[in-house]
This record gives C-alpha cells, sequence and structure tokens, in this order.
C-alpha cells in the first residue's frame, strides 16, 4: 500500500462517516458492497465465536480463567473462522495486549484516523477498500461496551486491580488498559480474495 492509499484511506473516512455510497476506486458499487457483506458476515461469526467463549468462561470459572483462555484460544478461533473462509481476520489496534495484534505501518494510520473522528464525535462505519488489484481488505470497528471494562478498563477503578495483576502476569508487556465505555478498541481487519465474491 503506498501514500495514495494512504490519503484515499482519509478521504474514504471521511466521507464514509457521512455517506455509505462513497465510492472504492477499483470496484464497482455491486463489488463493494458485496465486499463489504461479505467482510462483516466474516466479523459476526468471529466476533460470536469470541464472545460466546469469553462469557462462557467468565460464568463458569471466573475473569481469571477467561483471561488464561483468551491468551490460548482468541487467536486461534479467529484464524480457525479464518482458514474455513479462506480468509485472513485479526483484530488490530494500538494498545496492544497481545503483540501478535500489532497493526502494519498503513493501518496504524487508519487507526489513528478513526480514532481522530472518533474524538470529533463522527460515527464510525466500516471501511473497505483494495490493498492490491486482487486483495480485498475491510475493516470493522470495535467499540468497548460495559462487559469489556472487565479487562480493559482503568485498574482499580473500573476494572479491579487483581484482574489487572493476573493480566499483567499473563501480558507483561500489555497496553490494553484504560479505556473508557464507547472507547476506540481497535479493528477487525478482514482480507480476502476478490474472486471471493464469485
Ligand atoms: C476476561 C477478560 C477480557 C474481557 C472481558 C475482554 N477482553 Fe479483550 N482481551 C483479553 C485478552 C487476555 C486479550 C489478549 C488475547 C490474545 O492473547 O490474543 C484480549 C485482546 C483483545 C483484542 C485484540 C487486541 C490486543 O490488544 O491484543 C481486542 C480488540 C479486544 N480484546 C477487545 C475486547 C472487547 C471489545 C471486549 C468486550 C466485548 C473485550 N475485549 C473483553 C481479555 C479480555
Amino acid at each position: 500500500m503506498n501514500r495514495l492509499l494512504i490519503l484515499l484511506i482519509g478521504v474514504l473516512l471521511i466521507s464514509c462517516a457521512n455517506n455509505n455510497e462513497s465510492e472504492v476506486p477499483g470496484l464497482s458499487k455491486t463489488e463493494r458492497i458485496a465486499a463489504a457483506e461479505f467482510g462483516q458476515s466474516m466479523v459476526k461469526i468471529g466476533f460470536s465465536a469470541l464472545s460466546s467463549e469469553l462469557k462462557a468462561q467468565i460464568s463458569s470459572k471466573g475473569m481469571d480463567s477467561a483471561i488464561y483462555a483468551c491468551q490460548l484460544k482468541a487467536n486461534p478461533i479467529i484464524d480457525s473462522v479464518a482458514k474455513a473462509s479462506s480468509t485472513s481476520i485479526q483484530r488490530i489496534t494500538l494498545k496492544t495486549r497481545n503483540p501478535l495484534n500489532k497493526p502494519n505501518k498503513e493501518e496504524k494510520q487508519l487507526l489513528r484516523l478513526m480514532q481522530r473522528a472518533k474524538k470529533a464525535n463522527e460515527k464510525l462505519n466500516p471501511i473497505t477498500f483494495l490493498i492490491d488489484s486482487n486483495t480485498i481488505a475491510y475493516y470493522h470497528p470495535i467499540t468497548i461496551g460495559p462487559m469489556c471494562l472487565n479487562c480493559h478498563g482503568e485498574p482499580g477503578v473500573s476494572m479491579q486491580a487483581s484482574t489487572y495483576e493476573t493480566i499483567l502476569s499473563a501480558y507483561p508487556m500489555d497496553k490494553a488498559i484504560n479505556y473508557k465505555l464507547d472507547d476506540l478498541r481497535g479493528l477487525w481487519a478482514v482480507k480476502f480474495d476478490k474472486s471471493a465474491l464469485d
């Protein structure tokens, strides 16, 4: 991805925030709609797989055990959804808990732009574009809900201090705390071949 695309992201972001009908260079309108639907369906599957595992762990074994279960299972669960659909699926963020979820350079720009839009109280919409002639990327904002604060909130305030201790023992380099309700936590990044839409 080059500088031009980074600029385009900015333009798209602004137009997406105001208008769902915005154009995606290199994709027809039909392809764009199909790509966004496909991306969204992947996010739905990934999200429900993760959240059902998380809820089951929290209710049966408690918060600490859910943290270790996340460490062991979150990315493998996402990878298995991706493999089943021949896509690549990640969750990326500027403040990582698992360093494997780091964005690339261009994605970092995108996250910063989204964060700026969020601060300006703009509604964040998913964004679709071509990253090369064959590959479509679909990015879907992840925001913080009440349940998320248990493990991504402010230690000793919106998150129990003891939970934070467990997190630090599992992730000594953790940066994924101090979020508030409705903050932008990161993005689902779904990448797939254009032929997936045929
Ligand atoms: C039980 C504690 C717990 C709860 C509740 C929780 N998370 Fe997490 N979260 C984690 C752990 C642990 C990881 C690291 C997983 C890994 O190693 O791949 C993580 C990773 C993430 C990541 C990947 C980026 C990164 O920093 O590694 C995102 C995005 C995320 N969480 C969002 C959320 C959202 C949104 C919610 C609420 C719907 C939520 N989390 C609820 C513990 C939790």
